[in-house]
Order: C-alpha cells, then sequence, then structure tokens
C-alpha cells in the first residue's frame, strides 16, 4: 500500500509498514530533519509538526492515518508566523541545545493562528505538553510574546 501525502508543498510517497510512525517517515525518507525524537511515547513535543493546521505529536501517529498537507519548521521561511517566531528566538536567546526548539516553535504557530496576542498564561498553557531540558522556558515565553507583538503591531 502506497501512503501519499503532502510535506512543506513537496508530494511524498511511502510504500512501507502502514503503521510507521509519521515521525520516523519524516526524518528517514523525507529528509526532514526538525521534527525531534525525544520520547516516542507523546509526552514531549519534540516531534511535533502540523497536519492540516493542527498539532500533532508525529511520533504517536502511524503513517495510515495521515490525510492532508503537513507542515514543519523547514518551510519557516515561506511562513510569516514561523519566521516571525524564528526571528524573534534568535533576539531572545531562547534557544540553548535546540532539541525542543522545532515542536514548541510548531505549537506557538498554532497559538499565535488562532490568537494573535495571548496573555503569558496562555503561552503557557499552550506549552503545556512541551518540556524543554536545558529549562529555557522563560525567554521561549518572551520571544513567543515578541513574536506575537511584531506580527500584531
Ligand atoms: S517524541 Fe513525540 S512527544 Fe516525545
Ligand atoms: S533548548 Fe535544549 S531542550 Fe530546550
Amino acid at each position: 500500500m502506497t501512503i501519499e501525502f503532502i510535506v512543506n508543498d513537496q508530494p511524498i510517497k511511502f510504500d512501507g509498514d502502514p503503521s510507521t510512525p509519521l515521525l520516523y517517515i519524516l526524518r528517514n525518507d523525507a529528509q526532514i530533519n526538525s521534527a525531534k525524537y525525544g520520547c516516542g511515547a507523546g509526552q514531549c513535543g519534540a516531534c511535533a509538526v502540523l497536519v492540516n493546521d493542527r498539532v500533532v505529536l508525529s511520533c504517536s501517529v502511524p503513517a495510515s492515518s495521515i490525510k492532508g498537507k503537513i507542515k514543519t519548521l523547514e518551510s519557516y521561511e515561506q511562513d510569516r508566523v514561523l519566521s516571525a517566531l524564528n526571528q524573534a528566538f534568535i533576539h531572545e536567546q531562547a534557544v540553548q541545545c535546540g532539541y525542543c526548539i522545532s515542536g514548541i516553535m510548531i505549537r506557538a504557530k498554532s497559538l499565535l493562528e488562532l490568537n494573535k496576542r495571548p496573555s503569558d498564561q496562555q503561552i503557557k498553557e499552550a506549552l503545556n505538553g512541551h518540556l524543554c531540558r536545558c529549562g529555557t522556558h522563560t525567554r521561549i515565553i518572551k520571544a513567543i510574546r515578541r513574536a506575537s507583538e511584531g506580527l500584531s503591531a
């Protein structure tokens, strides 16, 4: 069975086991490396991508369940919100090892698409399922706030 989907506007075909997690296909077949394997159990958020504009933890969804368009951080230059987040994260020096950041930026994009000016509390709630072992949470929140201010100025 061939599974086809669109990743960052590029068509991808996958001919392997349909129960293969989307994350493995992105990393091994589509050369998409922004989504990371953290826990593999839907607990850390490192593997978050957008499927039809909704956040999906790609370690925990089988290829067979994917229908529609996938967006990852690799597309940031073509995406106004991801570009703003990228600039804001750099400005606030919000990245240490970076392992968590792709998932966090995908979550932040999803938040800002729904709520242009979230409060710090709303940002914290949105990031609830994302672990950062480096502890840059304060700067991450500042970066998301900065991106939101820039986008809604
Ligand atoms: S690797 Fe998917 S949630 Fe942790
Ligand atoms: S920056 Fe290292 S895990 Fe978040």
